[in-house]
């Protein structure tokens, strides 16, 4: 027996060092390697931040161009690849393909899971980074039954994802600018998080050596869950659940009563108790979508705005600083450009791929790595002796 500090769900412990992101969940803060994230919103890209977050510093434009070149060149999957997506059924949810892909790279990419080489961790974090849009894209094409588009190496990172998910074979798609720099502050603004489940259970599986891909499968297994990154499917299927703005309240009341396990989705942080600077950004290019959209008469989006108000209004959720989460804006953003809900997860996955790869590359460097291993308070019987089978 030990003495150990039951802490239920890790609100206060720290399980690493980390020098990636900080978070001050009080104030609002977030910052990577001690940028805010509202200036990286604003003034750089998906792709740069990738580089930040990775190697600790924003590149020269040098560092840049030779970055980008090499997500590019990786952007295809291997053609055998495919038949994983065959072997799915159709209506399979994309998360689900995606934990199945990305797991199978672990049986293909035998040059990049060797942990101890560090050109193999390179080679592993940059095929992750460059083939996790053309994975979502499949999988989502694979469920319309559509053909596969593949990828384009001329497009930018965002636009190209947008491509291979809406275009089709023998028609022209061109991407609009506004949408490709709303998608792709999408991806700025989910690329780390510090130590939330889905990041920790990369950590966790990673401690005991395992294959770099499988790792960050089980990353994508866990964000999948409506707490945390389903959250945005989950806030957009209620929306559309409570239909039109007067029956508002009667969801408001719903998720105010004890007894009704109902909770307003894309509401509440475990670590921000005040506005979530994400939200901040999400918001205002979600105002920019709806207007170059013009889909202001979209019911859904009127009972997105007027649940926020409300909710905003409703001392139930001030005094508990229950705020609107970065989910519950780019959930509007993404069912404005067209995605399915069922996209919207898969979406979050792929841009936080890099987070998950940026803190697994650190927690492989540090010299004071341990297998993680939790203990218990146990709670069960004391020793007894077994009783036989004819005796019970
Ligand atoms: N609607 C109504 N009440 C809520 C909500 C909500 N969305 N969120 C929390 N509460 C209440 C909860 O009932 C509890 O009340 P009381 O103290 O009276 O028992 C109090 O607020 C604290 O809640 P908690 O569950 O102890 O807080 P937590 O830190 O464990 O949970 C959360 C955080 C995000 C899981 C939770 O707020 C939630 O379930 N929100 C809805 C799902 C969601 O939007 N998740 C996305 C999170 S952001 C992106 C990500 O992490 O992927």
């Amino acid at each position: 027996a030990g003495v150990f500090t039951y802490d239920p769900g890790f609100t206060s412990t720290a399980a690493c060092d980390s020098t990636i992101t900080f978070i001050d969940g009080t104030e609002g803060i977030l910052t990577h390697r001690g940028y805010q994230i509202g200036e990286l919103a604003e003034k750089s890209h998906y792709l740069e931040v990738c580089y930040l977050l990775l190697y600790g510093e924003l590149p020269s434009p040098a560092q840049l161009e030779e970055f980008e070149s090499l997500v590019t060149n990786h952007t295809m999957l291997h053609e055998q690849m495919m038949n994983f997506f065959r072997g799915f059924r159709r209506d399979a949810h994309p998360m689900a393909v995606m934990v199945g892909v990305v797991g199978a790279m672990s049986a293909f990419y035998h040059d990049s899971t060797d942990i101890n080489d560090p050109h193999q961790r390179e080679v592993a974090s940059i095929r992750l980074i460059a083939k996790m849009p053309t994975i979502a894209a499949m999988a989502y094409k694979y469920t319309i039954g559509q053909p596969f588009i593949y990828p384009r190496n001329d497009l930018d990172y965002a636009s190209n994802f947008l491509r291979m998910c809406f275009a089709v074979p023998a028609e022209d798609y061109n991407v609009d600018p506004i949408l490709s720099r709303a998608m792709d502050r999408i991806f700025t603004l989910h690329a780390d998080h510090e130590q939330n489940a889905s990041t920790s259970t990369v950590r966790l599986a990673s401690s005991s050596g395992a294959n770099p891909f499988a790792c960050i499968a089980a990353g994508i297994a866990c964000l999948w869950g409506p707490a945390h990154g389903g959250a945005n499917q989950a806030c957009l299927e209620m929306l559309k659940e409570i239909g039109t703005p007067d029956r508002i309240p009667e969801f408001i009341a719903r998720a105010k009563d004890k007894d009704d396990p109902f909770r307003l989705m894309g509401f509440g942080h475990r670590v921000y108790k005040n506005f979530d600077p994400r939200a901040t950004v999400m918001k205002q290019s979600a105002d920019e979508v709806l207007e170059l959209l013009g889909v202001e008469n979209n019911p859904i989006l009127q009972v997105a705005k007027e649940l926020e108000k409300a909710a905003l209004e409703d001392p139930y959720f001030s005094e508990k600083k229950l705020f609107p989460n970065v989910d519950f804006y780019s959930g509007i953003i993404l069912e404005a450009m067209g995605f399915p809900t069922s996209m919207f997860t898969p979406i979050f996955a792929l841009a936080r791929t890099v987070g998950w790869i940026s803190q697994w590359k650190e927690q492989l460097a540090d010299p004071q790595l341990k297998i993680g291993r939790p203990r218990q308070l146990y709670q069960g019987s004391d020793i007894r002796s077994y009783t036989d089978i004819e005796k019970r």
